[in-house]
């Protein structure tokens, strides 16, 4: 059983790869982004308070992702194993992730980190703007600002799993081909019986 995290910028690659990695290794795929993205078209709640905080390229309160995880897990808590995408992306996001990983008699395997450079994932995004629809994409200010909030709040996370001996850093700028095989094979390092539960 292993639990992944996919960290990284935006525009990186995590849902790219993400969508090989959970069909290779069974796991179920929890995309943050994704859930509130559905959250937003449905209307409910959750989604109108996210709406406009998406739409501007910050963070949505770390209680509400939490709570979208926490149900997750329990809707799903007979998975093989699981691969957070865009989640955790703060330190208290990290430290709940823990917690309730514990209680589900589990464990973050490993947080795999796509390095992309910022010209690069700029590119990528722009790029998607034309076809995603993502409120997001389109502005430039925008994804400059989601850039500096990742490195802002979401890059100390590379410290957190560092010192959990948790940090598989991967070159993500290549083919998605080329990037699978290299995460492949990180994977396949993991001392799954040490830490993988
Ligand atoms: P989220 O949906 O997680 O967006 P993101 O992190 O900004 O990342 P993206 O989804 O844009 O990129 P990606 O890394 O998945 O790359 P992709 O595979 O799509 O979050 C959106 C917002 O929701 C946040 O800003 C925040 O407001 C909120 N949110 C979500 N989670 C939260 C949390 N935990 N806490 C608080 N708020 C949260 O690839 C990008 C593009 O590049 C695609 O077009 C793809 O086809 C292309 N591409 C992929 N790989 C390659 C390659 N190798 N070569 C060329 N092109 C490629
Ligand atoms: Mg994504």
């Amino acid at each position: 059983m292993i639990n992944l995290v996919i960290f990284g910028p935006p525009g990186a690659g995590k849902g790219t790869q993400a969508t090989y990695l959970a069909e290779a290794y069974n796991l179920i795929h929890l995309s943050t982004g994704d859930i509130l993205r559905e959250e937003i078209s449905a209307g409910t709640k959750i989604g109108l308070m996210a709406k406009d905080i998406i739409c501007r390229g910050e963070l949505v309160p770390d209680s509400m992702v939490i709570e979208l995880i926490q149900h997750q897990l329990d809707k799903n808590h007979a998975a093989n194993g699981f691969l957070f995408d865009g989640f955790p992306r703060t330190v208290p996001q990290a430290e709940a992730l823990d917690t309730l990983l514990v209680h589900y008699k589990r464990n973050v395997s490993a947080m795999l980190s796509l390095e992309v450079g910022k010209e690069q994932l700029i590119a990528r995004i722009m790029n998607r703007a034309a076809t995603s629809g993502r409120s997001d994409d389109s502005d430039r200010a925008v994804i400059d600002n989601r850039i500096e909030v990742y490195n802002q709040k979401t890059a100390p996370l590379i410290n957190y799993y560092q010192k959990a001996g948790k940090y598989e850093s991967i070159n993500g700028e290549g083919t998605v081909e080329e990037i699978t095989a290299r995460l492949k094979e990180c994977i396949a390092r993991i001392p799954q019986n040490k830490n993988g539960r």
